[in-house]
């Protein structure tokens, strides 16, 4: 019922709740958010955030590029400007792309704030209410929030640990085109997935684009971690494979920090054109100043031996979260990342992550439960663990919190059902447990 022009209309809570729009209806809170503002209490190991560890940037690097940017180009950074990005910097961005075997020109590039708000625009290009969009299960959670408030259903295909599987992809596609439902496009995030942390091999690559293209599906390529493999780099991008199927989005939250909100779109020609248009609408021009300070930056810093610095912490903090699971959880099993940020666990039949999280923050450790990262409930046995943030010493310990409450909840089940046991080693607080002061309640 829509009752025009009253506050009274509404209800207790939000006096205007029916004269939102229908698409409103898709920006819901997630149901663990209120549990993040408690895990982000400093005693609480928090491995539940996505947030870059951006301690490992020389400030002075930044403080540098931005002294030069406002001495020598001040009126302009501090000016509106265009609505597709700054020149130089789309040509900048050309040699990032180029390390991952993309060919492109700077014109079709459009520089966004932030990857994420390139991700909202293709979606307010292509997404009209009932259309599918096709992505990974489980995927990136703020992804989906984007797709559900354009009204669109989001189609989960599963993943082992070489990525989105092509006959399951090619299955699915079948079902919903029988069920006469449209696809506008597959979303994603090919290198160091967030949440799973696995990687789409090379041959998959090929197969999925193959797949796309025969059935007329674009390919939203989202690749945040790409730059951040430890050992070896990751497959080239599905960019490099095709200009005009593919949407690439990158960013440089990860490669240099989120705080910028600078990232972009690669697209092909008339896709990029709307682009601009849509981005002029939202923003008339994306933050100038920023740009113009990652420019300098590139410019001027030795950046791609800041990423190996970067590749070098986070894989480090891998290492450490993989021996404490080792240690304190081995009957458990996770997925282990060649790089990027994340690590996929799954847990014993009988547990369910999301239940068991309020019991974690109590024992001071938080993690994301697996149904954050599906559109459709799924994910109860899963559970992320981000590794980008805490120190090892700090990862170690909240690993060692996680076996107690896993081990608890399991008792717990056997002496109710009768079933489960782990034999693992949980945690016996010692003196040496630290406290840990962790990042701001956030899931991304
Ligand atoms: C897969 C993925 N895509 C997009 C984003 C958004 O990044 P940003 O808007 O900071 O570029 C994130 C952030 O965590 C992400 O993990």
């Amino acid at each position: 019922m829509v009752n025009q022009g009253s506050p009274q209309a509404g209800n207790n809570l939000d006096p205007w709740y029916h004269h939102y729009a229908a698409r409103a209806a898709g920006l819901k809170a997630s149901e663990v958010r209120a549990l993040f503002a408690v895990a982000s209490r400093p005693e609480v190991v928090s491995l539940a955030g996505g947030m870059p560890y951006v301690a490992a940037l020389p400030q002075d690097l930044v403080i540098d590029a931005m002294d030069r940017v406002m001495r020598e180009k001040g009126a302009t950074a501090l000016q509106y400007g265009s609505g597709q990005g700054v020149p130089l910097l789309r040509e900048q961005i050309l040699d990032v792309m180029a390390l991952e075997g993309i060919k492109a020109n700077a014109d079709d590039v459009v520089v966004t704030t932030g990857s994420q708000h390139a991700l909202e625009l293709v979606s307010k290009l292509f997404l009209d209410p009932g259309d599918v969009v096709i992505s990974e299960g489980p995927s990136y959670v703020t992804s989906m929030v984007i797709f559900k408030s354009y009204q669109a259903e989001v189609d989960h295909v599963p993943m082992d640990e070489n990525g989105l599987i092509p006959a399951a992809l090619i299955e699915h596609i079948t079902a919903l085109k029988a069920a006469g439902r449209t696809i506008k496009f597959l979303y994603t995030i090919p290198s160091f997935h967030n949440p799973a942390g696995v990687t789409l091999s090379w041959q998959r690559r090929l197969e999925i684009l193959e797949i796309c293209r025969s059935n007329n599906i674009l390919v939203l390529e989202d690749n945040p971690y790409g730059l951040l493999y430890f050992d070896k780099p990751a497959p080239d991008a599905i960019r490099s494979l095709e200009r005009d199927g593919v949407v690439y989005l990158g960013t440089f939250s990860k490669t240099l920090a989120p705080g910028f909100r600078v990232g972009w779109a690669l697209a092909p020609h008339a896709i990029r054109e709307k682009l601009v248009l849509a981005n002029e609408a939202a923003v008339l021009s994306p933050s100038s100043f920023t740009q113009m300070v990652i420019s300098e930056y590139l410019s001027t810093a030795d950046w791609k031996g800041q990423i190996n610095t970067f590749r070098g912490v986070y894989q480090e903090r891998k290492n450490a979260m993989l021996d404490a699971l080792n240690e304190y959880l081995p009957d458990l099993s996770w997925t282990n990342p060649t790089g990027g940020f994340y690590v996929w666990v799954t847990l014993p039949e009988q547990l369910d992550s999301k239940a068991m999280l309020p019991r974690a923050v109590k024992e001071l450790v938080a993690y994301t439960p697996g149904t954050a990262f599906y559109a459709d409930g799924n994910g109860r046995q899963s559970m992320r663990l981000a590794f980008c943030y805490p120190t090892p010493d700090n990862i170690r310990t909240g690993i060692r919190r996680l076996a107690t409450v896993i081990r608890g909840e399991l008792d717990l089940l056997d002496t109710f059902a009768g079933t489960g046991s782990l034999g693992a080693a949980a945690e016996r607080p010692g003196p040496g447990d630290q406290r840990y002061v962790g990042p701001p309640a956030n899931i991304s």
